[in-house]
């Protein structure tokens, strides 16, 4: 099993979904029947992670509670022989080893990953954002961990986006081509304008970082939006000619964003239809109802 420690970046404030998120943070919002945090969780340690530090603000108790195990609910279920939802019930609490800090202010995604430096400590990290899922069929941070256990590089993933939405993401400028998996990244833009975008290459939100990124995350400026932007960081890990550099995986699979209200809505569908017990139930639903529309 891998060493390596995941930080999951959880302190937003979720203004897109309130009043849902007055007073429930938007990474326990369900999708399906388990909250969106727990599928980043369970893929980091799909990855071989077993350390995670989810770095939470104001309200986010119920993160914490999550993942921590209820033991009258599980004697109840015991008690009724409801044994599939006990399962269900106590794989959350035995996931991995979950650890929390307070981001304190909120003062962007580059300051909530500077919190994680005490326990990160001098050790190549994962950053996984919890608005992007990633099917579990395909296996992106490990491919991640191979590239970055071969390169020494920071290491993003990388997705071709329409024109019309390259203006919510990080964009990367490249050189060549990801024929060994991975390509190398020679510049990085938040959130550009799509006329002023380097690429079509978004970066959506794996991250698996060398202990450098600490440094200079400690001396980044305010960037986009006045906040403490991680791609600012990296952008000058990319273009340091004495340093490792960036590279991307590009990622061609199943990914699913929970970051706005539509989108989370598909994903809902989306994951329903794929699962076992819902999937047969709901199709046929699906398909009449498109046909009413
Ligand atoms: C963050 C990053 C951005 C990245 C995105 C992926 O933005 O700042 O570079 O492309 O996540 O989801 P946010 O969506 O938190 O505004």
């Amino acid at each position: 099993m891998s060493k390596m420690k995941a930080v999951i970046p959880a302190a937003g404030l979720g203004t897109r979904f309130l009043p849902a998120t007055k007073a429930m943070p938007k990474e326990m919002l369900p999708v399906v029947d388990k909250p969106a945090i727990q599928y980043v969780v369970e893929e980091a340690v799909s990855a071989g992670i077993d350390d995670i530090l989810v770095i939470i603000g104001r309200n986010k108790n119920a993160i914490s509670d999550h993942f921590d195990s209820v033991p009258e609910l599980e004697v109840r279920l015991q008690q009724k022989g409801d044994h599939g939802r006990l399962e269900r019930v106590m794989k959350s609490s035995d996931l991995a080893d979950i650890h929390f800090v307070r981001q304190g202010e909120p003062k962007g995604l580059g300051h909530a990953v500077l919190r994680a430096r005490t326990h990160v400590g001098d050790s190549s990290f994962a950053v996984l954002l919890g608005d992007d899922l990633i099917d579990e069929r395909d296996p992106l941070l490990t491919e991640m961990i191979a590239a970055h256990e071969r390169t020494g590089a920071a290491v993003i993933a990388l997705m071709q986006v329409p024109a019309e939405s390259i203006h919510l993401y990080g964009v990367a400028a490249t050189d060549g081509d990801d024929a060994d998996g991975a390509v190398r990244v020679t510049g990085l833009v938040e959130k550009p304008s799509a006329g002023d975008a380097p690429s079509d290459l978004a970066v959506i939100g794996r991250y698996v970082l060398p202990p450098a990124v600490f440094e200079v995350l400690e001396r980044t400026q305010p960037g986009k939006g006045g906040e403490i932007q991680l791609t600012d960081a990296l952008q000058e890990l990319a273009t340091d000619p004495d340093g490792p550099g960036v590279v991307g995986v590009v990622f061609r699979g199943r990914r699913y964003d929970t970051g706005d209200r539509v989108d989370y809505i598909k994903a809902i569908v989306q994951l329903a239809v794929d699962r076992d017990d819902l999937g047969a139930d709901l199709r046929p639903w699906l398909k009449d109802f498109a046909g009413g529309l």
